[in-house]
Formats: C-alpha cells, structure tokens, sequence
C-alpha cells in the first residue's frame, strides 16, 4: 500500500489536525486468545465493511516543556469516562513509537456511522481510527518508522496495541493476521495484519447483513474472554485448528469454492462460542434466537440451495454473509422468515468494502 499524504495535515506541529475514518471488520477465522502484549494466540482472516465504520479527528497542542501527555476524548460530542482507561493504557504502549506524544495534549473527537447501541463492536474501528490519526501525527512530525511504504505496516501494528482486531481495520477488503503465510512472498506477522488480495471474483462483492437480536451491554467483554484461553483445556486445539480452518477457507477464497467457505466460517463462529462455553469460568454469549436464527438460515439454505453463510462475533448478533448475486433472495428470507426475531426488528445491510481507511478534511 502507499504512504500516507501528509497534505491531508491542518495547521503545524504546535497546533494541528488530523481526521480519517476507519471501517469496522468481522472475523472469519476467529483471533480468540493472546500471548505477550496484544499478541493473537492464532492467525486471523476477516472481511473489512463498507457502512460500518469509525471517523476521528485528531487535535493536538505543544505543552510547556515536562508536564508529560495528557489528552480528552469526545464520542459524539460527549466525554466518554468508560473509554478513558483503555486509550490511556493505549498511549502508554506507543509512547515509544512516537517519543515526541510526551510534549501534548491531544484531543480525540470520534463518531460511528452505525447506529447506537445495536450490539455492534466499534473498538475494531475506534482504536483503527485513532492509529490512523496517531501514524499521521508521526509521519508529519517526521517519526522516520512512520514515513514511506511501511506506514500502514506500522500503523497496524500501533492499532493492534489499542484491540486486537483493530490491526486489521487498517485494510480494506480481506486482511489476514498472526503466522499464516498467505504466499511465498506475504509472510504472516503477529505484530500486525496484511492485506489479502487474491480473491476469486465469487468472493469479490460480498453482503453482509447484521442481523440484531439483542443489543444489551455484554456481559462479559471480548478482552476477559481472550484471558480465559489461559489455561483453556482446548487451547492447543483450538491453535491447530484455526491454522487448519485458514488453509481452507484461503483455498475456498482463491479458487471459488463456496461449499467450503461456508462450512469453514461456520465452524469458526461456532467454535468460539463453543470455546467460552468450555472456559474454566464458563459463560454464553448467544441469545435463544441466536439459534433459531442459525436454523432458519440451514433450513432455507437446504430447501432453496441459495449460497449464504453465518458467523457471529462474541455477542448474539448474526452476521449473514452471501455473494451480492443472492442479495435480493436472502433480503426477502430475512424479510420474510427472520424479522420477527429480530430486536425491534431490525437489521443493517452492508458489504465489504474494498477501498478501507481514508483521510478525511478536518
Ligand atoms: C471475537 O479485538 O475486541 O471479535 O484485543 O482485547 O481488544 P482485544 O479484543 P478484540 O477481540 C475480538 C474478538 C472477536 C474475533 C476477531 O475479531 O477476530
């Protein structure tokens, strides 16, 4: 990918800007579990989307010398107190990326463009789009890691020490993270995700349809979920399994072949919620219509033969992916057959989006 245009930069290194949006993604094959600091346990694969997604300004300001970082966050306007902890654990890890942080007040303005309280999980985005606004702060300031080719590299890398699956917010289209190697030439880093790009054209335009079942707060969040794989009876397991479910889903997705796609991403969905339901402090994050939902999607699937597949993030909420070919079909299945298990019946109709990130005007 190509460096970042530091034109996009408003004002100058004492007082300035910067904005970008960063889309949210779903994983495929599931990263659950980490090692080190905000290392993936296993490789990922996930699908970057083209509605859902994150905008952030960057505001920053020189301070009198040795008073030490200090920054706000605004979600929509409002002091968010609740994310507070988690982006000042973040800035303490990538101080050292970007020395000259220490001498700041930042401010962090940030807006979803999905709607409120759906259930839907923003960090991917949020934490995507802040590195996006840190990277450039970088890159404009001169951090010589941050300049060049390599900066969505780092940028990834830096998004990653926010939450996991931020790393992969970074590209759009398919992304893959942790030591899959996905050719001979793009070898798999756990450090941050690579953009995967030889797809089939079957795989190329893709609908994802989030279908709302319950939006209350979780009850047990994916960062204590990922500490549970600490000592998990099935993690060795698990490690070779999801290395084996990326050969075959990165086979079905170079060559086409839709049966193996959908039995891969459904075997992932269900084998992380599996995966909590056998943790040593066990819990379940699927809602009763979470399966009846699952079943009408496998009935419709074996009467009409109409190519769509589930997955589900850690929450209750389905993901229904197909090729936009079925879109109209699977739209009227969902009208017709799921509304009414859906929260206030609704849903959000989006797709992958290929373009990714981008800088927006302050
Ligand atoms: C089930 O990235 O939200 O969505 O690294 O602790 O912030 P932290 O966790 P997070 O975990 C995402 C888990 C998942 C699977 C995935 O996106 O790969």
């Amino acid at each position: 990918m190509s460096s970042f245009d530091i034109s996009s930069v408003k004002g100058d290194l004492n007082r300035g800007q910067v904005s970008w949006e960063a889309p949210s993604n779903i994983a495929l094959v599931k990263y659950w579990g980490k090692k080190g600091l905000q290392l993936p346990m296993n490789s990922s694969l996930s699908l970057s989307l083209s509605s859902s997604k994150t905008k952030t300004t960057l505001s920053w300001k020189k301070k009198p010398e040795g008073e030490g970082l200090s920054f706000d966050l605004l979600f929509e306007g409002k002091k968010k107190v609740q994310f507070q902890k988690k982006i000042s654990t973040f800035l303490k890890r990538i101080e050292e990326k970007i020395p000259s942080l220490k001498d700041y007040h930042l401010q962090f303005d940030s807006e979803n463009t999905f709607p409120h309280s759906v259930g839907i999980a923003s960090s991917a985005s949020s934490m995507a789009s802040l590195a996006l606004c840190l990277g450039s702060f970088a890159a404009y300031s001169g951090v010589e890691t941050f300049l060049g080719d390599a900066f969505y590299e780092q940028v990834s890398s830096m998004a990653r020490l926010g939450s996991g699956s931020a790393c992969r917010s970074i590209y759009g289209g398919w992304a893959s993270w942790g030591p899959y190697q996905l050719d001979e030439r793009e070898k798999g880093s756990d450090f941050y995700a690579t953009p995967f790009t030889k797809i089939d054209p079957l795989f190329e335009e893709m609908s994802d349809f989030i279908l709302i079942v319950d939006s209350s707060p979780k009850k047990v969040s994916s960062t204590e979920g990922h500490a549970l794989m600490e000592g998990h009876p099935f993690a060795e397991g698990r490690i070779l399994q999801a290395e084996n479910n990326m050969n075959k889903l990165v086979d079905s997705i170079l060559k086409g072949k839709w049966d193996i796609f959908q039995r891969v991403v459904e075997n992932e969905a269900l084998s992380l919620h599996s995966l909590m339901m056998s943790s040593n402090n066990p819990y379940i994050l699927m809602h009763p219509r979470s399966l009846a939902v699952i079943e009408k999607i496998k009935e419709m699937r074996a009467k009409t033969g109409v190519n769509c597949c589930f997955t589900l993030d850690a929450g209750p909420n389905i993901h229904l992916l197909c090729p936009r070919s079925e879109n109209a079909k699977v739209k009227r299945f969902i009208e017709s057959d799921l509304r009414d298990l859906l929260e206030n019946e609704r849903w959000i109709e989006d797709s992958v989006g290929a373009l990714g990130p981008k800088p927006l005007e302050c």
